[in-house]
């Protein structure tokens, strides 16, 4: 015991203890009013409700300092006991009551939010499932791949992991190529390249089917690329590639055209450009004629009548040779598009970003 207290009347340590008591319960005191009470959440109430109790052991308990003090009644003087007594038990009956009236308040809350939460109104409607929905770029894949297998086409995975032999050097891209610096491509820490176009699945496919083949690979392709309305460094592309004896030009373009055709209408009209890629000669690059202004120049053919698609061209013969087939004897024709950009340009985005940051706002809209 300190000194101020072995020199406090019996009196003033019960007065002491009867103000630590109060200040134990204070946090409490707001909750001697229902309306104080109804503004709680059922979790908080309950919370406070196992507080309460705690507080209430631990202050007015066997073992609390206050039950010490109660028994300094019989131990003062016969003519303070009275007093003594009085006053303990003043201080008591009003901490007890509003620890009381509390706790019934707070029950009482507890009761009726657990009841309003498990009643049911058999009368509202049901409540619908959450149905999911297709991607836009699913919708367009699956679409694609519709046409194609319509055509005899097969549909080919691929990897998006690839080494440099099939991501490169089987494309007959030279060494030296710029693509296959880190500026362009993204590369694992072991060596490893993320495929940067999905015309690595040609490879894979002839190897494990051999020709004649018929087949379209869609797929994801990543670039280090700066996002851009126009560009995200991860995209999807569909890869096509059809070699058999005698395949000729006139095959590209009529497939290429056909594909379109079921894509965007059957007054579409096509366009090739010549064009340079490592892994076909002649190579081509395609357009083909606005779907929305049939050729007259509006914004999504930015007023020139086409709209760039794609890259294609006679399959290289160094290909055919890497995998084992006779370029004297087999032609074929590739080509290879963004199903990201077809995507935009159904759906007429302004930005292909749209498409990848899954704001479900957005993505509601289509299908
Ligand atoms: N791989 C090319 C690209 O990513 C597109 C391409 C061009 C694919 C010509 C082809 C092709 O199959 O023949 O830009």
């Amino acid at each position: 015991m300190t000194e101020s207290q072995t020199e406090q009347t019996p009196i003033q340590q019960v007065q002491t203890e009867g103000k630590a008591l109060e200040q134990a319960f204070e946090r409490f005191v707001r909750f001697s009013d229902p309306a104080a009470v109804a503004e709680l959440d059922l979790e908080t109430t309950i919370a406070l409700q196992r507080e309460l109790a705690e507080v209430r052991t631990s202050r007015l308990g066997k073992k609390s300092a206050w039950a010490t003090k109660k028994k300094l009644i019989g131990r003062v003087a016969p003519s303070e006991r009275p007093v003594v007594g009085q006053l303990v038990q003043e201080i008591e009956d009003k901490i007890l009551t509003m620890a009381d009236t509390i706790e019934l308040n707070l029950k009482a809350h507890i009761d009726q939010e657990r009841t309003a939460r498990e009643s049911i109104d058999v009368t509202l409607p049901g409540r619908r499932p959450a149905y999911g929905h297709r991607h836009p770029i699913t919708i367009v894949r699956e679409r694609i791949e519709d046409i194609f297998v319509a055509l005899g086409y097969v549909i080919e995975d691929g990897r998006e992991i690839e080494t440099d032999f099939y991501n490169f050097t089987a494309l007959n891209i030279p060494d030296n190529h710029p693509a296959r610096g880190e500026a362009d491509t993204f590369y694992t820490t072991d060596g490893f390249a993320l495929r940067s176009q999905t015309s690595t699945v040609q490879i894979h496919a002839m190897q494990r089917r051999g020709v004649p083949i018929r087949m379209i690979a869609p797929g994801r392709v990543f670039r280090r690329d700066t996002p851009d309305p126009t560009h995200n460094p991860m995209f999807f592309q569909v890869e096509g590639l059809c070699v058999d004896r005698g395949i000729t030009m006139a095959h590209l373009k009529g497939t290429v055209t056909e594909m379109l055709r079921r894509m965007f209408g059957a007054d579409i009209v096509t366009r090739f450009r010549p064009s340079y890629f490592p892994f076909t000669e002649p190579s081509a690059e395609f357009d083909f004629s606005c779907f929305k202004c049939k050729g007259a120049g509006c914004r999504i053919c930015k007023n020139s009548g086409w709209i760039e698609l794609g890259g294609s061209g006679m399959v290289h013969p160094n290909v055919l040779r890497t995998v084992g087939v006779d370029p004297q004897v087999y032609s074929g024709f590739a080509f290879g598009f963004g199903i990201d950009r077809m995507c935009a340009l159904m759906y007429e985005l302004d930005d292909i970003r749209l498409l990848f940051e899954n704001d479900v706002r957005f993505l509601e809209q289509f299908e």
